[in-house]
């Protein structure tokens, strides 16, 4: 089946990636001239891995194509897939749904024969009816169908989600738009992989209602460590006492120094605002937003407090500048709010992250980067780990207290704990235990 996605974004360049894996002719189609150049030359412009040999070896196959012509990618494709970004618009929070509309309302003119448009952005309910609404306008509605297809990627292990996803969501109307998706996702469906066919409304809730499901789940037990901090309780085993019951489950419940990336703060804020112009208050939603804004700059003042109550011309190294680990991704992370607010009392920054800095000085400044953990470490008052990154796990730590002017740790992902560290003479805080 041939097939055209809108939009070499993360989204876009991954499912893209992945359709041509099943066996399918894509061609990806993005407005940016230079990402266009480097892809052509093999170059990939995010760090996902696994992504970049995906994409040569489909590409060399014949299978994988890179234009900016939305013309020559849609010519013949079956179904295209809108992949364009959904921006938090400024002041309010929506979703910011214009390059969504663009990308529709410029495809409209090289549909010839019957197409299915298919939204993988993540929309707010109601978007697939508009494009609908949009589209009839300009075609015939024999012509095209639109769908809502959600994806469920993880940065950092979105190609595994894509090709072993827990499930399939498709929001359509119609046999025809059944037969074409069915077709697309032929390979998962063989691997009975479990598929909910549903209306379009449907698809575009649960898509939201996953990711706010999931913040839900880090906010509660992130309020949970708070108190577990002042009871003398662990967070880590109240989490696996929780988990190990199966309507609750063990997954997304690890206390930290709250969520970030480039989904659960947007799409949570999104859903709040857009269930408000239905007249829906989500009083639990955004209650997660609030407790997980807040969190954040309370994770500096523990770093205060971890420091005799003041940072003030203290050096503080931060291990881990990401959202999370294995991506370069900075949006939304925590270490956006934390750092500023050590900067404002007073603290020298020294940072190391393994893939998060070249984006994070665009983003922080005043910050003296290391490529290497323990120069970072060297004469600090403080270290923060913000990030768990894996190499972060298994620091020297008699060479880390022997570099640090004073042995304090602040954990913010709970990588070590205090019987860890103690042995080595460092005063330790983590997250949700207070021993
Ligand atoms: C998420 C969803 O998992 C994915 O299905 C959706 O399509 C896009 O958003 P992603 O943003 O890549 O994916 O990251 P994820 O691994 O889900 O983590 C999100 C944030 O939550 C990170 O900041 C992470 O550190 C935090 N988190 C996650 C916790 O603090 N505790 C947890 O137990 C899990």
């Amino acid at each position: 089946m041939k097939i055209a996605v809108i939009g070499t974004g993360y989204v876009g360049l991954v499912s893209g990636a992945c359709f041509s894996e099943f066996g399918h002719t894509v061609t990806c189609v993005d407005k940016d001239a230079g990402k266009i150049e480097r892809l052509l030359a093999g170059e990939i412009p995010i760090y996902e891995p696994g992504l970049d040999s995906l994409v040569a070896r489909n590409n060399q196959a014949g299978r994988l194509f890179f234009t900016t012509s939305l013309k020559d990618a849609m010519d013949g494709a079956q179904a295209v897939f809108i992949a364009v970004g959904t921006p938090s618009r400024r002041g309010d929070g929506h979703a910011d749904l214009q390059y969504v509309f663009a990308a529709v309302e410029e495809l409209a003119a090289y549909i010839k024969s019957y197409t299915v448009i298919v939204t993988k952005s993540t929309v707010p309910v109601g978007t697939g009816a508009e494009i609908k609404k949009r589209l009839s306008a300009l075609l015939d509605t024999s012509l095209f169908d639109v769908a809502s297809n959600p994806e469920f990627l993880r940065e950092g292990a979105a190609i595994e989600d894509f090709m072993r996803p827990d499930r399939v969501v498709v929001g359509i109307e119609g046999e025809k738009a059944k037969a074409v998706m069915s077709e697309l996702y032929r390979p998962l469906f063989l691997n009975e992989t479990p598929v909910v066919f549903t209306n379009r409304e449907t698809a575009e809730v649960i898509k939201y209602a996953a990711n706010a499901f999931l913040a839900t789940k880090i906010s509660f037990i992130n309020e949970m460590a708070d108190l577990c901090e002042q009871v003398g309780a662990d967070v880590q085993q109240v989490s696996k006492g929780i988990g190990l019951d199966k309507r609750i489950g063990n997954k997304f419940l690890h206390a930290g120094p709250g969520y970030g990336g480039s989904c659960f703060p947007k799409d949570t804020r999104a859903l709040v605002h857009s269930a408000d112009t239905y007249g829906v208050p989500m009083q639990i939603v955004r209650s997660v937003v609030d407790v997980n804004e807040k969190r954040k700059l309370a994770m500096a003042e523990k770093v205060v407090k971890a420091c005799g109550g003041s940072v003030t011309g203290k050096r503080i190294a931060i291990l881990g500048l990401t959202f999370k680990p294995n991506t370069d991704d900075m949006r939304e992370s925590p270490s956006l709010d934390i750092i500023p607010a050590l900067q404002k009392q007073g603290a020298t920054i020294h940072a190391y992250d393994p893939k998060g800095m070249e984006e994070a000085a665009h983003m922080l400044t005043d910050i003296t980067f290391h490529d290497e953990p323990y120069s970072t470490l060297a004469g600090a008052d403080a270290v923060v780990i913000i990030t768990e990154w894996n190499q972060f796990r298994a620091l020297d730590l008699a060479r880390v207290k022997d570099l640090m002017k004073t042995p304090v740790m602040v954990d913010l992902r709970n990588v070590y704990g205090l019987a860890d560290v103690a042995a080595y003479g460092f005063s330790y805080t983590g997250i949700g235990r207070a021993f």
